[in-house]
């Protein structure tokens, strides 16, 4: 079925891959928690992830950034290939630090650095050690303007991260992951800990972030998967049940599990 779909979405030539993910099974210790994960996330598009609590879905997303690797007995199997360089991402041969370069992630609740607005947004540059004042400057700046939040904070910049509000501390957080030019960004249910109105802005961000890069975004609201995904992942148990375009997961969806889903019989 996730084959049939992807393979139908490459062939209309609609969408183009930025990653696939191949019969991927994840273990924490002896624990399987990702069941045969096949999926397909394309370029300049928004696709939603989507599921009970505990199914799954923050142990994924941080396979695509090789989290995972952090702690010992935790195992992958499988591949996750990046395009346009076809690189396994979960290839011992390559770097973790380079992937998470590469792909970035949000979280759930806002995690600045206990640093500056500044030294927050450039800490990807440092570690990818670049020195230069000029170059990091600018690449500040950037990152802020891209999350929306350069006008509020450039008066500022050295102030500590903490007196910002929750909204725009989850928008320094996605300054932080777009400062390194990422390819693919990871967010984990972004807006669970902030108001509507910051939700809206986030909302709008992904909106113009997805016209350069693809996004996966991990939510519990309907509404939110509605509104900003192009592509739905369902996902239940550690399988991945139906993948579609968004619209027909929500008016139209092959599974009995999916439809209760969506329509908030369980969950
Ligand atoms: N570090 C860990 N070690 C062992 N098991 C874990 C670990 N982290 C998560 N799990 C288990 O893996 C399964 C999937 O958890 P995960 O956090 O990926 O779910 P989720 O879909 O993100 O849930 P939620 O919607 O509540 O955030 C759960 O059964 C969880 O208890
Ligand atoms: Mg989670």
């Amino acid at each position: 079925m996730v084959e049939q779909v992807t393979k139908s979405m490459s062939e209309s030539n609609a969408t183009k891959a930025k990653v696939e993910v191949r019969n991927l099974n994840f273990y924490y210790g002896a624990t399987r928690v990702l069941k045969n994960i096949n999926l397909m996330l394309s370029e300049k598009r928004v696709t939603a992830l989507i599921g009970p609590s505990g199914c799954g879905k923050t142990t994924l997303l941080r396979c695509f950034n090789r989290m995972h690797d952090l702690y010992p007995g935790n195992r992958y199997e499988g591949d996750i290939i990046l395009e346009p360089d076809s690189i396994n991402i979960l290839s011992r041969r390559v770097d973790p630090i380079e992937v998470r370069m590469r792909v970035s992630m949000v979280f759930q609740k806002p995690n600045p650095f206990p640093k500056s607005i500044y030294e927050n947004v450039a800490y990807g540059l440092r570690v990818r050690n670049e020195s230069k004042r000029s170059i990091i400057d600018e690449k500040v700046e950037q990152a802020l303007r891209g999350a929306a939040l350069w006008d509020e904070v450039k008066d500022r910049l050295n102030d500590r991260a903490y007196n910002l509000s929750g909204g725009q501390q989850q928008r320094l957080c996605i300054a932080r992951a777009l400062a390194t030019d990422p390819e693919l960004i990871l967010f984990d249910e972004p807006t669970s800990a902030i108001d509507p109105i910051a939700t809206m802005t986030i909302e709008e961000l992904i909106e113009q972030l997805k016209q350069q890069i693809a996004i996966l975004i991990v939510t519990h609201s309907m509404q939110q998967a509605a509104r900003v995904s192009d592509f739905t992942a369902f996902m239940y148990l550690g399988e991945i049940i139906e993948f579609n375009d968004t619209k027909t997961i929500f008016t139209n969806p092959s599974h009995k599990q999916t439809e209760d889903y969506v329509r908030g019989k369980f969950g």
